[in-house]
């Protein structure tokens, strides 16, 4: 490999998007099963590393991220043709917040590169490029992890989820991390959705990413101040049957999960019902995956 360890940060990366490397051979397209399970893979691990840093978990963080840069690596050899450009990045992730956009951006680039291979009509630079993106992105976030999470630059952010409330009873310290680590995980869900064949039941993948969704919902709902138990009125989505109509439910869920951040913000009382609502297409969905 390689790239430079410039460890800055990610948001706009410079040099990334228009330099792919020369082509020298054609990945396989639509790609195998198996490089498209190894990027689910890669997403759940993502999804773990970024619950990492809400949690203020040092020591896994460093963990997940070496088991992502491995998956990266192994997923570079199956289906580029060279090494990325050098990763130029502007300004410096120096926060929980930073970071875990970051990781957000990182997921919906891999996503993007799970779409461009089951494309027959991608090209090896629209897929060198996804992945050089998606990896470039990923890897801003290192000297974050390495260095800031845990000690005492990290401020605030090292308190546990619901450590600190306000007096609208919910944590704006972690409500922002949370609400995003959600979008992380439902990101994952839906690649993972993605790539089973109609008509087929859920991968391992898939029911793995759906209970990281699970407990990724669950602690945003602690840092809104709205965790289970609470009385909901029954559900109304019916149960999906398929990976389609799963992922249109998932859709859902990212939508209202973003009601739930603003409403819970301007503390205008619909933050249960948002959550309700999240927990009812969470079991049409799961109608699907558990099947
Ligand atoms: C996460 O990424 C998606 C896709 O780029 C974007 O629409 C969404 O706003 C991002 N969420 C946050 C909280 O940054």
């Amino acid at each position: 490999m390689q790239y430079t360890s410039v460890a800055l940060s990610a948001l706009t990366l410079l040099g990334v998007s228009h330099a792919a490397p020369a082509v020298k051979r054609q990945a396989t397209l639509p790609a195998p099963p198996a490089t498209q399970q190894s990027i689910v893979n890669l997403e759940n691990t993502i999804v773990y590393l970024t619950n990492d840093i809400v949690q203020t978990n040092q020591g896994n963080a460093e963990n997940d991220f070496n088991t992502a840069d491995s998956q990266f690596t192994g997923i570079e050899k199956s289906v580029t043709t060279g090494s990325c450009p050098p990763l130029i990045y502007q300004g410096e992730i120096t926060t929980a917040e930073g970071a875990i956009t970051a990781l957000n951006t990182t997921q919906n680039n891999l996503a993007q590169l799970s779409l461009d291979l089951q494309n027959t009509a991608s090209s090896q630079d629209t897929i060198n490029n996804d992945y050089c993106t998606a990896y470039g992105t990923f890897f801003a976030t290192k000297n974050y992890i390495f260095t800031i999470l845990g000690t005492s630059q990290n401020g605030a952010s090292n308190k546990a989820v619901a450590e600190t409330v306000n007096s609208e009873g919910y944590d704006p310290n972690k409500l922002g991390q949370t609400w995003t680590a959600t979008e992380v995980a439902l990101e994952a869900l839906i690649s993972a959705l993605n790539n089973i064949p109609s008509g087929q039941p859920a991968s391992s993948e898939a029911k793995t990413a759906f209970t990281n969704a699970e407990n990724t919902i669950a602690t945003f709902s602690k840092a809104a101040d709205a965790s289970a138990p609470h009385s909901c009125p029954a559900s109304t989505a019916p149960g999906a049957t398929d990976p389609k109509s799963a992922i249109d439910d998932v859709y859902v869920v990212e939508r209202t999960a973003q009601s739930a951040y603003s409403d819970t913000t301007a503390n205008n009382g619909q933050t249960l019902n948002d959550f309700c609502k999240i927990a009812s297409y969470m079991s049409a969905v799961n109608a699907y995956v558990k099947a």
